[in-house]
C-alpha cells in the first residue's frame, strides 16, 4: 500500500524558498546594457574609486567594464568583491566556494584589461556579504558603487548605501520604486531613475540562457542629463477626458504622454513617469495606498476602503501623484 507522501516540513520549505529566491538573484548583467547607461556619466567617475560589491570579477561585465575603461573614465581605483555561493551546484559557473576580492589601481596602461590572475587576487576572510564588516569597510572606501545586487535583498542594499551616503549606480526592479524603503528617496529627489531608464535588458540566468526582461531598471543618484528634459505637454484638460478619481484627490492621466498642459492641480500617472521626470517640471506628491500605507497622504480618502485608485468605479494600476511646478508652465 502506498503511504501519503509526508507534507513539507517548515524546515523544508524554508530551504526552498531560500534557494528559490538565490535563483533569482543570480543572473548576470550584460555589457551592452552597462554601456548603453554608463555613457552618460562622462565624468561622473573622474577620480573616483567605485565598488562593485556583488561582483565576481572572474564573470562580472561590470568588472569588465570598469576595469577596461579604467583610464578613460579617470578612476582611482576600483574594488570587486563576490559573495561565497551558497550552493555551488546551482550556480556551478562559479570556480570556487571562496569569496574573493580585487583591488585595481589601474597598473595596466593602454587598450587591454589586466586578467584578474595579473591583478592579484586575494580571498576574504568571511563571505563577501555587502553587509559584512569587510565589505563596509570597502564601501567606506567607495566613492561610488555600481552593480545589479541581489533583488531579494534590494531594500537591506539600498538603506546601507544611503547609511553610507555613498553615489550609486545599480539595476533593480521596477517593483522597488515602491517599496518603503525607496519610493521616499525618489520623492525627496535623492534617488531617482538611470538615463536609459524602464527599457528591456538581458540577464543570463543560471542555466546559460540570455534572457529579456522588462521590468528592471537603474537607480542611482549621480546626476545626468534625462533629467533636465523637459516633458513637451500639448493636450487640454477637459473634466470627461480626466476623470476625478472617486477614492483620490487627483486627476486620472492614463498616460504619461497624456499629461494636460493646463492642469495644476494633482494628477494620478502611470510609474513609467519617472522615465520622464524632471524636478524642476513636476513634483512627486506620492502614490496609491496600494503600494504603501500612508503614500498618498491627505489625497487618499480612507472612508472608500480601497487602497487602488478607482475612476468612474473602475480600478486602474499603479498611480503616482504629480503636480506641475508653478514656474515650469506647460
Ligand atoms: C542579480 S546577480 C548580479 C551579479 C552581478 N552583479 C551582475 O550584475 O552580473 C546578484 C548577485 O549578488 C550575489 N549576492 C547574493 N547575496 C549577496 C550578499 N548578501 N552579498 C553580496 N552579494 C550577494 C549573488 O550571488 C549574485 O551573483
Amino acid at each position: 500500500m502506498n503511504t501519503p507522501s509526508a507534507p513539507p516540513s517548515a524546515a523544508n520549505n524554508t530551504a526552498l524558498n531560500a534557494a528559490a529566491r538565490a535563483r533569482n538573484d543570480e543572473f548576470y548583467t550584460q555589457l551592452p546594457d552597462i554601456e548603453a547607461e554608463l555613457r552618460h556619466y562622462p565624468n561622473a567617475f573622474r577620480g573616483k574609486t567605485v565598488y562593485c560589491n556583488c561582483d565576481d570579477p572572474r564573470v562580472s561585465a561590470f568588472w569588465h567594464y570598469f576595469s577596461h575603461q579604467f583610464h578613460h573614465l579617470g578612476l582611482k581605483r576600483l574594488l570587486a568583491t563576490c559573495y561565497k555561493n551558497q550552493n555551488p551546484n546551482l550556480f556551478s559557473r562559479h570556480d570556487t566556494e571562496q569569496a574573493i576580492m580585487l583591488d585595481y589601481d589601474g597598473f595596466r596602461t593602454g587598450e587591454t584589461t589586466p586578467r584578474p590572475e595579473d591583478i592579484g587576487i586575494k580571498t576574504l576572510h568571511g563571505d563577501g556579504d555587502f553587509r559584512s564588516d569587510e565589505c563596509i569597510a570597502l564601501l567606506q572606501q567607495a566613492d561610488i558603487v555600481v552593480t545589479n545586487p541581489p533583488f531579494s535583498l534590494f531594500r537591506e542594499y539600498v538603506a546601507q548605501l544611503v547609511e553610507h551616503k555613498k553615489q550609486f549606480l545599480i539595476i533593480g526592479n521596477v517593483n522597488a520604486i515602491t517599496y518603503r524603503e525607496v519610493f521616499p528617496l525618489i520623492r525627496e529627489n535623492r534617488v531617482w531613475l538611470g538615463y536609459t531608464g524602464i527599457t528591456a535588458k538581458a540577464y543570463k540566468c543560471p542555466d546559460g540562457d540570455i534572457k529579456k526582461m522588462g521590468n528592471t531598471c537603474w537607480f542611482t543618484n549621480l546626476p545626468h542629463h534625462r533629467r533636465k528634459e523637459k516633458l513637451i505637454l500639448y493636450r487640454p484638460y477637459t473634466p470627461q477626458d480626466y476623470p476625478t478619481y472617486d477614492n483620490y484627490d487627483a486627476i486620472e492621466v492614463s498616460k504619461v504622454a497624456n499629461i494636460p498642459a493646463d492642469y495644476d492641480g494633482v494628477m494620478g500617472v502611470p510609474i513609467t513617469f519617472l522615465d520622464k521626470y524632471n524636478p524642476d517640471q513636476f513634483e512627486i506628491l506620492g502614490a496609491t495606498e496600494s503600494e504603501g500605507r500612508g503614500f498618498a497622504g491627505d489625497l487618499y480618502d480612507p472612508t472608500s476602503g480601497i487602497a487602488q485608485a478607482m475612476a468612474g468605479g473602475r480600478r486602474v494600476f499603479k498611480r503616482l501623484f504629480i503636480r506641475k511646478r508653478r514656474h515650469a508652465g506647460a
